[in-house]
């Protein structure tokens, strides 16, 4: 009889520890897990810098210096003529992406279908900054 209460003893106790175990980890996915999250850095989107990286990641610096002509214009000249607006970046990514010839003389610029129309107005944008000017 002794040894069947000392058993039960010990299966309760085992029961309380456990389930005080499992309270101790929830709470700590409590504790830890939500302020992790809301601390979450909010990663500030710099689209020009991601357009830099889009124009030296494709084949435009074959063609295109950012200072100097070569084939097609410098960047820093396409900026000069073009106000930086949504209208001018809409235009200019339609260009990077159907390529077409006449704006700067008769070179034709290559079409980019890769291209989608998301990163073509980053790299647009990034074109557009070179002056200095802010998109207005
Ligand atoms: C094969 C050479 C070549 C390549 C490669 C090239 N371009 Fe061009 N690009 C040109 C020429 C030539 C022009 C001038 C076209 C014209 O006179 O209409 C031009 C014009 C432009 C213009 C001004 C368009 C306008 O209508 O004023 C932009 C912006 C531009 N290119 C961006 C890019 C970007 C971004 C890339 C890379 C994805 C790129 N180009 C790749 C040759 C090239």
């Amino acid at each position: 009889m002794k040894k069947i209460l000392t058993l039960y003893l010990t299966i309760a106790l085992v029961v309380v520890f456990a389930s005080c175990g499992s309270k101790t980890e929830n709470k700590n996915v409590e504790d830890y897990g939500a302020p992790d999250e809301s601390a979450a850095p909010v990663v500030a989107v710099d689209v020009i810098a991601q357009g830099e990286s889009l124009v030296n990641a494709s084949d435009c610096k074959t063609c295109h210096h950012k200072e100097n002509k070569i084939i097609g214009p410098s960047h820093t000249d396409v900026a000069k003529k073009y106000e930086f607006t949504q209208a001018n970046v809409t235009l200019l990514a339609q260009k990077i992406i159907n390529g077409g010839t006449g704006v700067w003389g008769e070179i034709p610029m290559t079409a980019h279908p890769d291209v989608n129309q998301a990163d073509a107005e980053k790299m647009a944008r990034y074109v557009l900054s070179l002056d200095g000017e802010k998109e207005h």
